[in-house]
């Protein structure tokens, strides 16, 4: 018997080696070189596990204004938050890949999704869970369709078997780490099982104009699991998000060919499965805080998204020599820039004194607009002494303590006077070229940390 032929693979972006190296020449990863077992076709006999009806049909070259281009019409999901990130809804032959820790809820999303649609015929492969334990999933969220046709399956072969027989409109799998295909030997979840397995199920949704969306695991280092050429092939990535101990999630688009990547649906997890919030201020705007010290409100943007956000602080003297300072929700090298520059410019001294900042409900915000908000809190808790509750925030702290002009003020102005603040302090540079006149809000202009503190405790 001809010794079996190996090749190493790196797991994050899919470099072939013939040996084993520590660090991928590629990627630059270390320690991400697995070996996998390869049975080559002859290039000429070469098929994927998707044989179309229609092989041997050559495509031409066409003259791009030829092409018409006529724009197709979206699939509705039923759900706003999930049409809004796919750019509009489903585009027909597209092949969509949904990302996201295990346990965070992505069969639910998807499983609620084609309970909502019962007008169209749908195909859920699992190779995850039995069809007893999706049954009792469907009967949790209490969308009793039963047109959606569920098949526990993760040979691809069968799959496509399935697939020609019940001639589906749309396709689930879930997950594509469980799928594998006779024609690499590896085992399912491999580099190479998962990229032979997405290339035929691109193949498939290319040639049939059946959209497909790919469930997919999210590994240790946060990126989806399987190489890096899975979120080459698809057309759209979109990752499900959150922490689960609170029961938001944040349904992200990294990648969309069809659409906006700055799209971001937020979920609430509940007993009878995932509500979109279309309002997220004033979820995460619960708590009554008047006369507490620490919290401030800030706007941030994520996404496209304006919303009111809690950032919470409490900086108490450090029992130990060294100061602990931890952030949840905040890059902790972004606070102790901050933490840097109160000391230095504004004349604080912290230096020894604990500092914990917490982002309220459990979420991750980017945005550097709450800046002010995390530094105002900073202080607030450092001399106890409270923010006025109607007042909120937005601004970029720079290195010598000045406020930073922030993107799309209006919507921020807005969406804090949508919710019936009083005032928002807000970059001085932001007031130049505003359009004042509809703003019922009190607009505090501010240059400097300084000046919002002076605002803020007087
Ligand atoms: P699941 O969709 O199985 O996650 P994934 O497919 O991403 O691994 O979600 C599992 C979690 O969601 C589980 O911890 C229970 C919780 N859950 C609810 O809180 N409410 C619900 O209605 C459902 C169906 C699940
Ligand atoms: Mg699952």
């Amino acid at each position: 018997m001809a010794k079996e032929k190996t090749v190493y693979v790196c797991s994050n972006c899919g470099q072939e080696s013939p040996k084993w190296v520590g660090k991928c020449p590629s990627c630059g990863a270390w320690n991400t070189f697995v070996e996998e077992v390869v049975r080559k076709e002859p290039a000429a006999s070469h098929r994927t596990a998707f044989t179309a009806s229609a092989e041997g049909k050559r495509n031409k070259p066409v003259v791009l204004s030829d092409i018409v281009g006529s724009e197709e019409p979206r699939i509705d999901m039923h759900d706003d938050e999930l049409n809004r990130v796919l750019g509009g809804g489903l585009v027909p032959g597209s092949l969509v890949l949904l990302g996201g820790e295990p346990g965070i809820g992505k069969s639910t999303l998807v499983l609620q999704t084609v309970l909502r649609m019962p007008e169209r015929r749908i195909l859920y492969v699992s190779g995850e869970e039995s069809a007893r334990q999706l049954k009792l999933r469907a009967d949790r969220i209490r969308h009793n369709s039963s047109d959606c046709l569920i098949v526990c399956e993760t040979s691809l072969e069968h799959i496509f078997t399935h697939i020609k027989n019940v001639q589906p409109e749309l396709v689930i799998i879930d997950s594509i780490q469980t799928i594998s295909t006779e024609l690499v030997e590896s085992s399912p979840g491999s580099v190479a099982q998962v990229r032979e397995c997405a290339a035929s199920i691109l193949k498939f949704a290319k040639e049939t104009n059946t959209p497909v969306i790919l469930i997919g695991h999210i590994n240790k280092e946060g990126s989806i699991a399987g190489p890096k050429v899975l979120e080459h092939i698809v057309d759209a990535v979109l990752q499900f998000e959150g922490d689960q101990h609170y029961m938001y999630r944040i349904l992200r688009s990294i990648k969309n060919r069809f659409g906006s990547t700055a799209e971001l649906g937020i979920y609430e997890m509940r007993q009878d499965g995932l509500r979109p919030v279309s309002n997220p201020s004033e979820l995460l705007l619960s708590a009554d805080h008047e006369g507490m010290s620490g919290v401030a409100i800030a706007c941030a943007i994520e996404g496209v998204r304006p919303f009111l956000i809690e950032t919470q602080a409490l900086v108490s003297t450090a029992a130990y020599g060294t100061p602990q300072r931890s952030a949840t929700g905040f890059d902790i090298r972004r606070m102790n820039m901050l933490l840097a520059v109160l000391e230095k410019r504004v004349g604080f001294k912290l230096a020894q004194k604990d500092v914990f900042l917490n982002i309220a409900g459990g979420l991750r915000v980017n945005d550097p607009a709450i800046d002010l908000g995390v530094i105002s809190a900073i202080l607030s808790s450092n001399m106890d002494s409270d923010i006025e509750p109607l007042v909120c925030m937005a601004g970029e702290v720079g290195l010598s303590g000045e406020i930073r002009p922030v993107n799309r003020i209006e919507q921020r102005i807005s969406e804090a006077e949508k919710l019936g603040f009083k005032s928002i302090l807000i970059p001085r540079h932001n007031l130049q070229g505003l359009d004042t006149s509809k703003v019922k809000i009190e607009l505090v202009g501010v240059r400097k940390v300084e000046e919002a503190f002076r605002f803020l405790f007087g």
